[in-house]
């Protein structure tokens, strides 16, 4: 890197707009949608997709609701043009979606593109050639009356060979593209799309698609929204375009661009599934589609099932989705520090108990199931995650609703493990370091077996009596007591054992579902006379034993800890 960049690189220059009125406006209805993969994104791949991999994308995308789809460049190779004729030979097309074909501005493609199209019931005829001052100068040594002039050739030739396929029947509709718009002068591209607006014949009827790409970003999403808005300002004959975007995504800023023109008045959107496309990509689809879901706006695209999406994404292009990619990334539903667990953790228990609708759990800007990931891969326990990551596994996965206090020496249990193992615990091992530390403690006391009998007096007080057979070590040994309930009347009952030097401090219990019977599950909390408190779990299909298994829980807990 040099110490001076302005040395090397010429800063964008933003036009001047102080009655903008695009940052107050909001996204309250999806665009139309363009999917540009099988084209654009293509043309991107190390290792492109051959005819069948292109025939599932397109499938794909015609399942998750795209209506208008860009299928290729069919005057540019064999493959491409045999791709075409796979689609419409092998009737691939519903009748509700509009195939795209790509062609340059130069009248013996499109004559071949022509040929191509021939038996498609609709189509949109994609024209472009290069506007920017940049290529104008280095590429094609031109003024812009010769840039026009090829755009209004090419706008005428397509018209007069349309004029037969029309009166065929076929809908074939027309787009053009200022290609490098966004470093074009915002004159010079109103100027070249309304010739060819006026070339094409378009009405407020048969509207032209005027697609602005940002082919290359060059600037900040602001700015890129100032020169949409101008330009729809300035277009003299407005009504009879529809204003589509193609925003690429080299600054990092695609979604923001196109969010931006959108707010500034663009009505149709060209992207790709996960931002594939040249260089750094084409704008991501699926971010965009999200952010409006998330924002209340219905997308018109449906990816209940992105994982889906993904993995056909990933074998017909052979490129990966990045694990942090928005909604689709491996890691995206995760969290690793211990006060966005417990916020989870919150939020979960919120939304629960308030049966409120409205998704209101912070970190998680989405539901998971919306996409249809899991709440399995939401959070994981690694040596980062607080006291409180565990006990949330151990509610979300398996229905145990440990109390409060509990939570730091459960913790605790499992950090140690995860410092231990060196890796992140899953929900099934943590569950494993539950049970062996609370659940299957049988020693060294046991309770071998016991009865309650229980009465009422006349005032219908219960009075329960205790008689049980415990072993501890290799000695078997008797106790009864009496009490008001079964766990007062156990601790009477071993009242003068080694086991009497702790007092009971706090008892919750719940059930929990197992196939199809419950559980019941009951936490109890010791103290030991120095004042250390000790947890232990009791769990049975009888609501008074499971405390009782609780308390042999937590004196064994102390006595071997
Ligand atoms: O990025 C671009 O400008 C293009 C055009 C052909 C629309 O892909
Ligand atoms: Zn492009």
């Amino acid at each position: 890197m040099i110490q001076d960049p302005k040395r090397k690189y010429i800063p964008f220059v933003p036009i001047k707009r102080p009655n903008r009125t695009w940052p107050d406006k909001q996204i309250t209805h999806p665009p139309i949608w363009c999917s540009v993969d099988l084209r654009d994104g293509n043309q991107a791949l190390v290792d492109p997709m051959n005819v069948q991999e292109k025939l599932e994308l397109f499938h794909t995308l015609v399942d998750i609701g795209v209506k208008e789809i860009e299928v290729g460049f069919p005057s540019a190779s064999e493959t491409e043009y045999e791709f075409l004729r796979a689609l419409i030979d092998g009737g691939h097309i519903p009748s509700d979606v509009t195939i795209q074909v790509l062609v340059q501005a130069r009248p013996h493609l499109i004559r071949t593109t022509f040929e191509a199209i021939a038996g498609a019931p609709n189509v949109i005829l994609h024209f472009y050639n290069s506007t920017s001052t940049l290529q104008r100068k280095v590429v094609f040594h031109k003024d812009m009356d010769g840039i026009i002039q090829i755009a209004v050739d090419a706008a005428r030739l397509i018209r007069e060979l349309s004029e037969p396929v029309i009166r065929s029947g076929v809908d074939l509709r027309y787009e053009y593209s200022p290609e490098s718009f966004m470093g074009t002068e915002m004159d010079n591209a109103v100027l070249i799309c309304q010739r060819v607006l006026e070339e094409l014949h378009a009405t407020p009827e048969r509207k032209v698609i005027l697609n602005l790409p940002s082919t290359v970003e060059n600037c900040m999403p602001n700015y890129f929204a100032d020169e949409i808005e101008y330009f729809i300002e300035h277009l003299p004959s407005r009504d009879c375009a529809i204003i589509s975007l193609h925003p690429h995504n080299d600054r990092g800023e695609g979604v923001a661009t196109a969010e931006m023109g959108l707010l500034a008045g663009a009505e149709r959107m060209e992207a790709t599934l996960f931002g594939n496309g040249e260089r750094t990509g084409n704008v991501d689809m699926i971010t965009l589609a999200m952010n409006m879901y998330t924002q209340g706006v219905h997308p018109g695209l449906d990816f209940s099932d992105i994982n889906k999406v993904k993995e056909v994404y990933e074998r017909v292009t052979k490129m990966k989705v990045g694990e942090r990619q928005p909604y689709a990334g491996e890691l995206v539903f995760t969290a690793f520090s211990g006060s966005h667990q417990d916020a989870i953790n919150k939020g979960v228990q919120y939304m629960r108990e308030s049966a409120s609708d409205l998704w209101e759990v912070p970190y998680l800007p989405i539901d998971p199931s919306d996409v249809g990931r899991q709440y399995e891969p939401i959070i994981r326990i690694n040596s980062q995650s607080g006291k409180g990551g565990a006990a949330f596994v151990m509610q979300t996965y398996f229905g145990y609703d440990l109390p409060k206090a509990m939570h730091p020496e459960f913790g605790h249990i499992v950090q140690l493990e995860t410092d231990r193992v060196g890796t992140e615990l899953k929900p099934e091992r943590i569950y494993q370091l539950f049970k062996d530390a609370y659940v299957d403690l049988e020693a060294p006391y046991k309770l071998v077996k016991h009865a309650f009998t229980e009465t009422t007096d006349d005032a219908g007080r219960s009075h329960v009596s205790f008689r049980g057979t415990l072993r501890h070590k290799d000695t078997v040994f008797e106790v009864e007591g009496e009490g008001n309930g079964p766990i007062d009347s156990f601790f009477n009952a071993i009242h003068g054992q080694k086991m009497d030097r702790f007092t009971f401090v706090d008892y919750k219990e719940h059930a929990i579902q197992s196939g199809s019977d419950s559980l019941a599950v009951a936490y109890i909390q010791l103290r030991d006379s120095m004042g250390r408190d000790y947890f232990g779990v009791g769990v049975d299909h009888n609501i008074n034993l499971a405390p009782l298994r609780g308390i042999i829980s937590a004196i064994n807990r102390a006595v071997s800890g």
